[in-house]
Formats: C-alpha cells, sequence, structure tokens
C-alpha cells in the first residue's frame, strides 16, 4: 500500500527522559494500518524552512481502536528538537506508512525473541502487540547505556523480558548481547545500533538462528526515489526506505 500525506493532530506529548519523548497523534485512514517496522517521515516546519529533510521516525504502537498511532523517538537534533517543542493540538505533517515492517509470516508458530538497544527497542512494542495479536508471546532483551524507558510495557505481550544497561544502574550490568542465547530460538527480531546488531546478527548466525534487523539511515525521500538511503546487500544495493527498513541479516550483515 502507498505511502500518503497528511496532516494530524498532537493529543498527547510526554517527556520519558531528558531526551526521549512519546508523541500520540490521530491516525485518519482505518483503512491503511500501520504495521510494526514502518515508519514515517514527521515535519512540523514550512518546507523552505531548516533543516530542509523530514525526520524518519519508526511506528511505535497503532491503536486501531482510538484510531491514534504513537511515535517514541530521541531529540539529537534541529528536527526532532521542532517536534519535542509541539504542544498537544498542534499539528504534524506525516508521510507515510513507508517500509517493508517485520516478516510476522516468519514467526508464526516459533520461538522468538526481540532485541533492541536504545531508540531501537521504539518499533518492537508494536512488534510485541502484533506477535501476541497473532499468538506467540516473544521474549524481550533490551539494553541502554542507562536509564531505561518503556520496558514496563513490555511485560504483559511477553514472556521473558531482560533488561542491560552500559552504567549497571538498572539491570544486568553489560550488553544485551551478553544475555541473549540465539541457540534457544527460532527467530530473533533486531533493531538498535548497527554495532549490537552486527554482534546479535552474528550471535544468531553462528547458531543458526533466523534474525531480521531493521537499519536506520539518513532519509531524503523516504520513498525510494533519491536513492540517498542505499546500503549494501548480498543482491546489490537497495533502497532502506522502500525495500527495508528490515532485512534478513544475511542479506546486510552476512559474510
Ligand atoms: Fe530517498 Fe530512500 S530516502 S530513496
Amino acid at each position: 500500500m502507498p505511502a500518503i500525506a497528511c496532516d494530524v493532530t498532537v493529543l498527547e506529548h510526554q517527556r520519558l527522559t531528558d531526551t526521549i519523548r512519546l508523541m500520540t497523534v490521530n491516525w485518519p485512514r482505518r483503512d491503511m494500518p500501520p504495521k510494526a517496522g514502518q515508519f514515517f517521515m514527521l515535519r512540523c516546519w514550512p518546507a523552505d524552512v531548516a533543516p530542509v529533510l523530514s525526520r524518519p521516525i519508526s511506528l511505535h504502537s497503532y491503536d486501531p481502536a482510538m484510531g491514534t498511532v504513537q511515535f517514541l523517538y530521541e531529540v539529537r537534533g534541529k528536527g526532532t528538537e521542532k517536534l519535542a517543542a509541539l504542544e498537544p493540538g498542534g499539528t504534524l505533517s506525516l508521510v507515510g506508512p513507508s517500509g517493508n515492517g517485520f516478516d510476522l509470516a516468519a514467526a508464526q508458530g516459533k520461538k522468538v525473541a526481540l532485541v533492541g538497544g536504545g531508540i531501537g527497542t521504539a518499533p518492537l512494542y508494536q512488534l510485541a502487540k502484533e506477535l501476541c495479536a497473532a499468538g506467540t508471546k516473544p521474549d524481550y532483551y533490551c539494553g541502554f547505556r542507562d536509564e531505561p524507558y518503556g520496558v514496563e510495557k513490555f511485560a504483559p505481550l511477553c514472556g521473558k523480558v531482560q533488561l542491560a544497561t552500559d552504567s549497571g544502574r538498572f539491570g544486568f550490568h553489560g550488553f544485551v548481547t551478553q544475555l541473549l542465547r540465539p541457540e534457544e530460538y527460532d527467530l530473533v527480531l533486531c533493531c538498535g545500533p548497527e554495532p549490537m546488531m552486527r554482534a546479535v546478527a552474528a550471535l544468531c548466525e553462528e547458531k543458526g538462528t533466523a534474525c531480521q534487523v531493521s537499519l536506520e539511515r539518513k532519509m531524503a525521500c523516504g520513498i525510494g526515489a533519491c536513492l540517498g538511503c542505499t546500503c549494501h546487500t548480498s543482491t546489490g544495493g537497495r533502497c532502506v526506505c522502500k525495500e527495508g527498513p528490515v532485512f534478513d541479516s544475511k542479506e546486510v550483515f552476512g559474510a
């Protein structure tokens, strides 16, 4: 289904930590339900005002009953600073939903682990909801530098919930990859910093466990037109925005 452009209204905007925000907006197209791993291009400033590019932000949660979508994002530049300044009642321009999302058919009847790092945990909440609704209760492994966010709401949707922090102030002191045993799973679904995803992919490959990863790239058009977000894969260059952002880990991180 092609992405659409529309203006939506900010219904709620919460500050979870110094740099993490949770924004809820109305989604007027119930006939176009966004799915886990897809993203939207967000903008709340005029086209002739910097920054030039809209911000790609992944879907955190879609609530079909309420007709709302949520974005969990990190404030780390001019664009997200402008987004963070939006108050409830403010208008946000969206283009989306874009991208392929996670392949849930591959998870049917399987033992599944979700592995997230930092703001890369954002799309995993919608993913946990969709898996749960399809009868698969995943385990959840998450890693943060220090203060975690959004972990508690995974508990009702997941079996095991394992937390690691670099600081050691919360959960296991170390990397989330030290907690994961891929041999216990048929499929690992992963989103986070690229070094973490590469490490997860390598562990999965070693143990013969299938792994999907969600890549992050700077994006200009977000619809496959500018070729600015190309990544190298085993079958050649592919657009992260249109042909991803979710790929089989062997395609993008394979030897
Ligand atoms: Fe333009 Fe992906 S951002 S092709």
